[in-house]
């Protein structure tokens, strides 16, 4: 006899893209579909809270629509709906929570609220089976964690930044340099090129410490810059870019493999809107393979804000038997570690 498949359909708002997808058994994308607003927010150099949210509602109803079409399904056929509820920016957040609200009400299906950052680690379930006990560096705009997992819904935060995140960082430093926003990917391409040849600090803090710290570093190259401009100097923006991200990830490949050895993982995920960094990618490939430990990276379209990583935490909630219910609210500041019943 055949099992049904579980069909889990996750929506995400919690930032700029407005996304619907649909998972099959936890793993198997349906149907993935982000409409993001970047072009919006660009000539504010960063994402307006009202603006992101009008977008959402305009938005939300073609979307899911659109990813309904995709997979050639309807939400009958769901087995669950599962949404971002926190945390995020609280108004954009409300349209996708309201809008899983009003489709499970009307179709009698169970409500899932995920956490983001859990989304963000379990998009590493749509590449690979998860070992545990194991370690997630997510590094996106909003946050720089270091999670241990010691089994599937259980996260403990090891690490995580006292100030900017690391995304936040590289657009600040990217803007100094007139760059579009999001400065990350451009910042990135520059390093490339770039020699590493400008000192800047690395914030290791305490020695035992896997917290991070990225505000002194943006201040280190937005003063750079300006000093050499009142000396009348110039500098090549692809060394100073080279130079800032080789201290982001010293520190953030050092901390990671300082704590995959102490809490003896076998596997490390790294997850978030930054994880789509080369530099950072590579560099800690290397530094866990040499260890002889497994690294998984999601595919770019995966690292960024997607639904696909909502419904595929969703499905492992849904079936260690979360269920939230019609009070369901959007919640910015959500705890990942706060059991989930
Ligand atoms: O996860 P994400 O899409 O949204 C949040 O939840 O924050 O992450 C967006 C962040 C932005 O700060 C963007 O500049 C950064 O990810 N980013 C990058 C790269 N691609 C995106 N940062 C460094 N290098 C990249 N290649
Ligand atoms: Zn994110």
């Amino acid at each position: 006899m055949k099992i049904k498949d579980e069909l889990i359909l996750g929506i995400e708002t919690s930032c700029d893209e407005t996304a619907v997808a649909i998972i099959k058994n936890g793993k198997e994308i349906v149907a993935n579909v982000v409409s993001s607003q970047i072009e919006s927010h660009q000539r504010f150099g960063g994402v307006v809270p009202e603006i992101a949210s009008r977008h959402h509602v305009e938005q939300m109803t073609m979307v899911l629509e659109e990813a309904l079409e995709q997979g050639g399904l309807a939400v009958e056929d769901m087995d669950a709906i599962a949404v971002t509820e926190g945390p995020g920016l609280v108004g954009a957040l409300l349209i996708g929570v309201n809008a899983a609200k009003a489709v499970a009400f009307a179709h009698e299906k169970p409500l899932v609220g995920v956490h983001h950052i859990a989304g963000h680690i379990y998009a590493n379930q749509l590449v690979e089976e998860l070992e545990f006990p194991l370690l997630a560096l997510v590094v996106s705009g909003g946050h720089t964690e270091l999670v241990y997992m010691k089994e599937h819904g259980s996260f403990e935060v090891i690490g995580e930044t006292r100030d900017d995140a690391v995304g936040e960082a590289y657009d600040k430093v990217a803007r100094t340099l007139q760059l579009p926003y999001p400065g990350g990917p451009y910042i990135d391409r520059m390093a490339q090129t770039g020699t590493p040849s400008i000192r800047l600090p690395r914030a290791w803090l305490e020695e035992d410490s896997y917290d991070f710290s990225f505000s002194g570093l943006k201040s280190a190259v937005i003063n750079t810059l300006h000093n050499a401009k009142q000396k009348g100097e110039e500098i090549n923006p692809d060394d100073l870019a080279a130079s800032f991200q080789e201290s982001v990830i010293e520190v953030l490949v050092g901390k990671t493999l300082r704590a995959m050895k102490e809490y003896g993982v076998n596997q490390v995920l790294l997850a978030g809107g930054v994880a789509a960094n080369k530099g950072l990618r590579g560099a800690l490939q290397q530094a866990v393979e040499k260890e002889g430990k497994k690294l998984t990276i999601p595919p770019l379209s995966l690292c960024t804000d997607n639904a696909a990583m909502i419904a595929a935490a969703g499905s492992v909630l849904y079936r260690l038997g979360k269920r939230s219910g019609m009070d369901l609210n959007a919640n910015p500041g959500l705890d990942i570690e706060k059991p989930f019943n």
